[in-house]
């Protein structure tokens, strides 16, 4: 296990009771930024429970973020919230809307030029508005992590950054608000939390037991709770565990200590900012592929993977680390997402262009050990057309 800082300061609220609550997290008299995206939460009725939950507060609302939010989008936001000195802002949605609204908070006070600096040239957040969220979608863990994912239009790029500044000082996670979820989003929200949990996982051994306990722990609840909660989203014991095992894959705790790769991650972007699919759809179809392409290299954990998580216990390293693969195929099948870029009708110029893209950006080496070179992002890619 190597050195590490462990650090979350997000208060969870969880649960179907909490959100009355809300009011007494929030500093008294706040001007508040109330943010939501394309109506989900009118219809669902979030909207009237928070509303009534702020009713001692000033409160101006911002709806219309779109999923993979936008810079674009953001700015407004920014540009009103400046106008009429908001405070502190609630977040009130999935990942799309936490994230627009970490980059709203960081964007507010922000004093160096474009805040998109931030997200282009790694800028540091020096400061940012306080912000609180609701969660109704469990995939990304934003509720409890300090990242964000924001997309400019304008040149078709997806981006991230993270800063401590914008960890949510509370974050009230609703299971049965996620019930109106429509199945396409409860398969992606699988999808995504269970390959945040590889992407800190499928690495190399580093004698971290307790990780890599905690990652399978994750990794197997999703696969016994998803055929529950994929058929019926308002099964509200099944979407808890969903919920929570979403929030747990990705708030930094089975990443203390062990290699990350966030490669397929880097890779699924840019399918998303190329073609506009779905953020978990991207990593279903890069991960088998890369997987593959690294096989030897990924080899020890896949072994492991493939015993502790599907039971495959027989055959040689090879064979286990291949059937290994082949029944994550099988899982994110089984939830309706194909792992072919053929389902999105992506061919081989797409692949050109992101290889030239991460040459571009001198993405020579991501992930773990730096093996996800050019080169292996094509092989991925090419498996998977
Ligand atoms: O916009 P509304 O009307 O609210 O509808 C949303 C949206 O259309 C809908 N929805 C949300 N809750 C609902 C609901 N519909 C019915 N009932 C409910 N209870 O679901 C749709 C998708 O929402 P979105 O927020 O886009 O989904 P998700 O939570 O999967 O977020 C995806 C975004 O998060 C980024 C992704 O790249 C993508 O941009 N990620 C953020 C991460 C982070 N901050 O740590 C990590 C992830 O890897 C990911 O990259
Ligand atoms: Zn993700």
């Amino acid at each position: 296990m190597t050195d590490f800082e462990f650090y979350n300061p997000v208060k969870v609220f969880f649960g179907k009771d909490q959100l009355p609550k809300i009011s007494t997290q929030i500093p008294a008299g706040s001007k508040v930024m109330f943010l939501y995206g394309g109506g989900s939460i009118i219809k669902n009725g979030v909207y009237d429970r928070v509303k009534a939950a702020l009713e001692r507060f000033e409160v101006t609302e911002f709806g219309g973020i779109e999923p993979n939010p936008l810079y674009e989008t953001a700015m407004k936001a920014v540009e009103i919230a400046k106008e009429k000195n908001i405070d502190f802002l609630l977040a009130v949605g999935g990942g799309s809307v936490i994230d627009a609204t970490k980059f709203i908070a960081a964007a507010i006070p922000y004093r160096f030029g474009d805040p998109w600096n931030i997200l282009a040239k790694g800028m540091p957040v020096a400061a940012a508005v306080p912000l609180g969220v609701v969660l109704t979608l469990p995939a990304t863990g934003s509720e409890m992590n300090k990242n964000a994912v924001i997309s400019r239009k304008s040149t078709d790029e997806k981006l991230s950054f993270g800063s401590p500044m914008v960890f949510p000082k509370f974050s009230f996670l609703l299971p049965d608000a996620a019930g109106t979820l429509p199945k396409r989003q409860v398969a992606n929200g699988i999808v995504d939390a269970f390959v945040h949990v590889t992407e800190q996982y499928l690495t190399y051994p580093v004698n971290a037991p307790i990780q890599d306990r905690f990652a399978e722990a994750i990794l197997i609840t999703l696969i016994e709770q998803a055929p529950a909660v994929y058929e019926n989203p308002a099964d509200y014991k099944a979407m808890s565990n969903l919920m929570w095992s979403a929030t747990m894959a990705l708030n930094g705790l089975i990443q203390c200590g062990v290699p990350g790769d966030w490669s397929v991650h880097s890779i699924g972007h840019e399918l998303t900012a190329l073609h506009g699919i779905d953020h978990a759809r991207t990593l279903a179809i890069v991960l088998p592929g890369l997987w593959k392409a690294l096989l030897e290299e990924k080899k020890t954990k896949l072994v492991q993977y493939g015993e502790r998580v599907w039971n495959i216990t027989e055959g040689t390293d090879d064979e286990r680390a291949l059937k290994a693969i082949d029944e994550t195929v099988a899982f994110f099948e089984s939830l309706g997402v194909p792992t072919r870029l053929s389902a999105y009708n992506v061919k081989a110029d797409t692949i050109d262009k992101i290889v030239s893209r991460f040459e571009d950006r001198k993405w020579l080496e991501l992930g773990d050990r730096g093996l996800t070179t050019p080169e292996a992002t094509r092989k991925a890619l090419t498996l998977q057309l």
